[in-house]
């Protein structure tokens, strides 16, 4: 048996997670839930698979998750305290699904604590890469990727060739928007933006997915997660989101992972890893696609993946504030004050304040962090209106 702890249980990924270990009762057994606001789920969750534990980070919602769980002997517990403890609490595998920064102390009190991390949250590497994998590497915490790009990647990395490897590429799908012209692209809606043409996920990394700063934020999250320079890493887009990334060798060789679009197949990977488990999802069928293909990116439409590459290479703190600003930006853009194409205009007017106010500069503790997440959030509210106010 498996012990498992899932950060973010309510969730695309945790629910996903959790079908998961519905097919697999033998192999996995859930030790913590943690949620926020899905009372609801998170209670019938914690019934269902007879979890040890049930945390929500709101302390205002712990007598509605008591209630619910009232007579099942089920623990429950709220706060950000809680869900610290929560994520510490020794297990075989922590599924780190919260979504945004506000991932990362949870994500990093399971590494503190030893647990093995399956990584779906990429805001935990934006923001702190470089202090969250080195203190993986201390603890001899084994972080497994769970982004579906970063789990094809894991499957093609042949680690004692990683001198050998010439190049990564990811693939995109290239959102609901890959065929739209630039003018077009200012008057996109929330509700367009939410309808992914191949992935069902939560609203903001749709939104993300929509803008392609998802692909920024994975080319930064791969930078961290293999020994690889930014300049060896790259993204292309590939429409159907059948190849999930590809790794070239100096041979000539280049591997790809190949699979259905079901996060299902890559969060299986992660829970079973160096094992295989059976994952209930579509089987590929290459005969009936036909055709895979893929065209470059066109960084006048969709600029967030090089932006993205150019804060990776600029400082250490520049990818915590590009995702502090892209939090903001995709909120704003979802309560209709900021147009769509205005998500990654913010996130450069943002990076551009923090260099002339000469705030970009290395991250050498977790304060570090915060601080450059707080100028970025700071900075962004201030920048949107004068933003949307221009158009
Ligand atoms: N969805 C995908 O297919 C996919 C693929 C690759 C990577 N990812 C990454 O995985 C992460 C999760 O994505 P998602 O699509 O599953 O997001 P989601 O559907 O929006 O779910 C987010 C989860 O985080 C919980 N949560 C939010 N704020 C929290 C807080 N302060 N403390 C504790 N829990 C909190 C939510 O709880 P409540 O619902 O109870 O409020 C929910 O369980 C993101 O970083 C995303 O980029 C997702």
């Amino acid at each position: 048996m498996k012990t498992l702890t899932i950060l973010g249980a309510t969730g695309s990924i945790g629910q996903s997670t959790l079908d998961i270990v519905r097919h697999h009762r033998d192999r996995f057994a859930v030790d913590v839930l943690v949620a926020n606001a899905n009372i609801m789920q998170l209670a019938a969750d914690a019934r269902e698979f007879g979890a040890r534990m049930a945390v929500t980070a709101d302390e205002d919602r712990l007598e509605e998750l008591r209630d619910a769980l009232a007579g099942t002997g089920i623990e429950t517990a709220a706060g950000e305290k809680a869900v610290l403890e929560g994520a510490a609490r020794p297990v075989d595998m922590v599924m780190a699904a919260i979504v945004g920064v506000a991932g990362l102390k949870p994500t990093l009190a399971a590494v503190e604590a030893g647990n093995t991390v399956a990584l779906a949250n990429k805001e935990c590497l934006v923001s702190a890469g470089e202090l969250f994998m080195r203190r993986a590497d201390e603890r001899g915490v084994q972080v497994v990727p769970v982004d579906s790009e970063h789990s094809a990647i894991f499957q093609c990395f042949e680690r004692h060739n990683g001198a050998r490897v010439e190049r990564i590429t990811l693939t995109a799908s290239g959102g609901p928007f890959r065929e739209r012209d630039l003018q077009s692209l200012h008057e996109v809606t929330p509700e367009e933006a939410l309808k992914h043409p191949n992935w069902d996920m939560g609203a903001k990394v749709t939104i993300d997915s929509a803008t392609l700063m998802n692909k920024g934020l994975e080319l930064v999250e791969a930078y961290h997660l293999y020994p690889v320079s930014a300049d060896q890493l790259d993204a292309v887009i590939h429409p159907q989101s059948i190849v999930h990334s590809l790794v070239s060798y100096v041979d000539g060789s280049t591997l790809a992972q190949l699979g259905m679009p079901d996060m299902r197949t890559p969060i299986a990977c992660a829970l079973a890893w160096p094992e295989r488990i059976e994952a209930p999802v579509e089987r590929l069928d290459l005969v009936a696609l036909g055709r895979l293909t893929f065209e470059a990116i066109d960084p006048q439409r969709f600029p967030a993946p090089s932006l993205a590459l150019a804060a990776l290479k600029r400082s250490g703190n520049a990818t915590t504030i590009l995702n502090a600003a892209n939090e903001v930006a995709v909120e704003a853009f979802l309560q209709g004050r900021l147009r769509f194409t205005g998500i990654v205009s913010l996130v450069m007017e943002t990076l551009d304040a923090a260099e002339r106010e000469g705030v970009l500069g290395s991250l050498s503790d977790l304060d570090d962090v915060w601080q450059a997440d707080s100028y970025g959030r700071r900075r962004a509210r201030e920048l949107a209106p004068v933003l949307q106010a221009q158009v």
